[in-house]
């Protein structure tokens, strides 16, 4: 803590350090004060854009975002007052109202918990209900809050879903306009394929003067979709197919280069299903590119080679494991014998892991002796 209360600052009655800069929001999450976000990407410049994370700063005339206000010395702040919980409830209201939010939040009418999620289950079979649910920010919200959406009529869908592009699906009738799919793409990314166009009740996000993803610079690296608080954006393959709550996560690491990237496997009935980015650890703190996010369908492929195949003339057949390596080392061998063996060279795969190309460059230089080893970053 800083001397004579420099640098302090009181949240919910108790003084907590903070650094020069940084916001309420950042303090409080530091010392596991919940304060609920919706537009807030960790790592980009705070619009204060949804105002989901309003707090009562005393002596202040109105609720500040915590999460572009910045902590300053004496300030007492309150996360939870009845004036910033009426608050919150307000604009998650107006958020369900904005658009197509029927996320049973709408109908809680059943008195019976299990009855309202038998009727939830049910109706998941039909395509209108949102293909998050249970895996939405606003949801959570609104039942976090108990917010009913009844007080105001829905607003009117106009624009149509956009079905074009090969991996997102983009359903401007469930987004929220809170930008951080803008910021995801544009800060973090830096891919500026997107941006908000149109104004007041029109507004949207648009891609290159409004045009589908695909006919912009969009590369498809899906940030937007993982930064997508709602079902505005949602993965092509996965909608509709499978729902979050039957799914488990498996952290693993991307095979595709020697990056490393971070990943989780979200797998239903021992198949992958889904790719998220891991947020909270390095190298790539939930970014993907294409293929880590979307290419993952090899994994279940029928044509993928599950056994080895040798050459016989002009045909390749089936073999087992342990002829299929007796020719290879007695390829190799002959070679050596023959012509040396700087005859021979070996290519490494930039998707395999970094132990395994460790093993390829041991297998060539000590066991075949040649220091003709390289990479391609394709195979
Ligand atoms: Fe602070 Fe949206 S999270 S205004």
């Amino acid at each position: 803590m800083g001397e004579d209360g420099q640098n302090v600052i009181i949240i919910n009655g108790n003084p907590y350090a903070f650094e020069p800069g940084e916001t309420i929001l950042e303090v409080a999450r530091r010392h596991d004060i919940d304060i609920p976000t919706l537009c807030h990407l960790k790592g980009a410049p705070p619009t204060g854009a949804c105002r989901v994370c309003v707090v009562e700063v005393e002596g202040a005339a109105s609720l500040m975002a915590s999460c572009a206000t910045p902590a300053g010395s004496g300030m007492a702040v309150h996360t939870e007052t009845p004036k910033v919980v009426a608050a919150r409830r307000q604009v998650l209201d107006l958020m369900l109202a904005s658009g197509n939010h029927n996320c049973t939040i709408r109908q809680p009418d059943e008195a019976d918990w299990t009855a309202q999620q038998l009727k939830v289950m049910q109706e998941d079979q039909a395509e209108e209900l949102c293909p998050v649910w249970g895996d939405c920010r606003l949801q959570e919200l609104a039942f976090r809050y108990q917010v009913t959406a009844k007080r105001y009529d829905p607003a009117k869908t106009l624009y149509p879903q956009e079905l074009a592009n090969p991996f997102i699906v983009r359903d401007f009738s469930r987004c929220i306009r809170c930008g951080r799919c803008i910021q995801a793409c544009n800060e973090v990314q830096v891919n500026n394929a997107i941006n908000f166009g149109f104004r007041g009740a029109a507004l949207k996000i648009v891609a290159a003067g409004d045009r589908p993803l695909r006919n912009s610079d969009c590369v498809f690296c899906g940030e937007c979709v993982q930064a997508c608080p709602v079902g505005a954006l949602v993965e092509k393959d996965t909608r509709y197919r499978v729902r979050p709550w039957e799914t488990t996560r498996t952290r693993t690491t991307c095979s595709y280069c020697g990056v490393g990237c971070q990943l989780d496997l979200h797998v239903a009935d021992g198949r992958v299903v889904r790719v998220t980015g891991a947020e909270d650890v390095a190298p790539n703190y939930g970014s993907l590119c294409v293929k880590g996010r979307f290419g993952y369908d090899f994994i279940h492929s029928p044509e993928r080679l599950t056994t080895p195949l040798v050459r016989d003339g002009n045909h390749l057949r089936e073999a087992t494991w342990d002829e299929a390596l007796d020719r290879v080392a007695t390829g190799f061998k002959a070679i050596r014998e023959r012509d040396g063996a700087d005859a021979i060279g070996v290519l490494c795969s930039a998707r395999i892991t970094n132990e395994e190309n460790y093993l390829l460059n041991k297998l060539a230089r000590a066991a075949l002796g040649t220091n003709n080893i390289d990479h391609c970053a394709r195979l």
